[in-house]
C-alpha cells in the first residue's frame, strides 16, 4: 500500500475514505480535517481559552498534541477517580497526563474526587451496591460535573472531550436500540453555552479509534493502554465490539451511521432541549448551584448525600 500524496510506503490505510498516507504525511492530514471539523461545527476559535478534559488515554492526549500544534490556547483537565485496579489505572493515568504537559510545559488542573467530594468512584458504587454497567454511569455523572464545574470556575470559553467516532457511534447505538429521544436530541459535535452550562465540544468525533491510536504512535506520545477496569464487559464495549465486525464487512458503516445521524439531528428529527437558557439559569442545584431540570438537588450532589 502505498501513500496516495507521495508514493512512499503508506503506514495507515482508511478504507472508509479510500486514503492510505505515510507517516509524515498522516501526521500532516489528522490535524488538517481537525481544524476543518472545529470550523465546520464553529467549535471554537484561537482567541478563546479552552478546557481540554484528559484522561491520560491515546484520543485525549493525541488531541491535546494536535491542538497544541495547531495554536489553541488549550490547558487540561485531569480527573482521578480513584480507580485502582490491579495497575492504581488512575494514578498511572494522571502519571501520563502529567508527563505530557511538563514536556510541552502546559497547564495541567488535577480534581481529586475523594480529596474534593470525601469519596472516589468505586467507593460511592460499593456504597451505592450499583452494577458494572452503573459504576460506569455514576463516573460519567460525576465527569461531566466537573468538567462544567471547573471551566465556570478557570472562565474557560469551552469544555473540549477526545469523544471519537468509536465512542459516539456506540453511544448512538445504544440510545437507537433504546429509542431514547431525549438523549437523541443532544448528540452534537458541539453542544452551545447556556444557563450556567459551559459550551462543550468534540472536535475528534470523526476519527476512528486506531486513527488517534496511530497518530499518538507516529508523535511517540506515551500514554496509558490499559483500559478502564470497569470496561471490560460495559455496554459500550459490546457495542463497540459489534460495531467493528459491521465495519469490517463493510468499510465505513460507522462513519455513516454517525454522520446520516447528524444530518437527521439537524433537520430535526429529534426533540431538542425544551427549557430556554433563561429559564435553566433560574433552575440552580441549591447545594452546587449548577444547572438542573427539575430546580431541585441536581444528580451529582444527590449522588454523594449520605
Ligand atoms: P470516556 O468517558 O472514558 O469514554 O472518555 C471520554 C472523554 O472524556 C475522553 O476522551 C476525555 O476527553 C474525557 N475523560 C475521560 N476520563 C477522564 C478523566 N479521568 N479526566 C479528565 N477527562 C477525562
Ligand atoms: Fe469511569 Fe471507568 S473511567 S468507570
Ligand atoms: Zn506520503
Ligand atoms: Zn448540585
Amino acid at each position: 500500500m502505498r501513500c496516495r500524496k507521495c508514493g512512499q510506503k503508506a503506514v495507515i490505510n482508511m478504507r472508509q475514505h479510500r486514503l492510505a498516507l505515510c507517516g509524515e504525511h498522516y501526521l500532516e492530514w489528522l490535524p488538517q480535517q481537525t481544524e476543518r471539523f472545529i470550523k465546520k461545527y464553529e467549535m471554537f476559535t484561537r482567541y478563546e481559552r479552552l478546557l481540554l478534559a484528559v484522561s491520560g488515554g491515546k484520543d485525549s492526549l493525541a488531541l491535546w498534541d494536535v491542538l497544541w500544534r495547531l495554536g489553541y490556547n488549550v490547558d487540561g483537565l485531569y480527573i482521578n477517580l480513584g480507580i485502582d485496579g490491579s495497575l492504581d489505572y488512575s494514578n498511572q493515568s494522571q502519571r501520563f497526563a502529567q508527563q505530557f504537559a511538563d514536556e510541552r510545559d502546559l497547564k495541567l488542573i488535577n480534581v481529586n474526587v475523594h480529596e474534593q467530594y470525601g469519596e472516589n468512584i468505586p467507593e460511592i458504587a460499593q456504597r451505592t451496591r450499583r452494577g458494572q454497567d452503573k459504576t460506569c454511569s455514576i463516573c460519567g455523572l460525576v465527569k461531566r460535573h466537573i468538567f462544567n464545574q471547573s471551566a465556570r470556575d478557570g472562565n474557560y470559553d469551552a469544555v473540549i472531550t477526545a469523544h471519537n467516532l468509536d465512542d459516539e457511534a456506540a453511544v448512538l447505538l445504544s440510545n437507537s436500540l433504546d429509542w431514547s429521544l431525549e438523549r437523541l436530541g443532544r448528540g452534537q459535535p458541539l453542544l452551545p453555552a447556556g444557563g450556567g452550562f459551559v459550551r462543550k465540544a468534540k472536535p475528534f468525533c470523526r476519527f476512528y479509534e486506531r486513527e488517534s491510536a496511530a497518530y499518538t504512535l507516529l508523535r511517540g506520545i506515551p500514554y496509558i493502554h490499559e483500559e478502564c477496569p470497569y470496561s471490560t464487559g460495559s455496554k459500550q464495549l459490546f457495542f463497540k465490539q459489534d460495531l467493528n465486525r459491521w465495519e469490517e464487512h463493510m468499510p465505513g458503516t460507522k462513519l455513516r451511521f454517525y454522520l446520516n445521524y447528524l444530518t437527521a439531528l439537524e433537520e430535526g428529527a429529534f426533540p431538542q432541549r425544551q427549557e430556554s437558557p433563561a429559564e435553566l439559569d433560574q433552575q440552580r442545584c441549591p447545594i452546587c448551584g449548577q444547572p438542573t431540570i427539575t430546580g431541585n438537588t441536581c444528580a451529582f450532589c444527590r449522588l454523594f448525600e449520605k
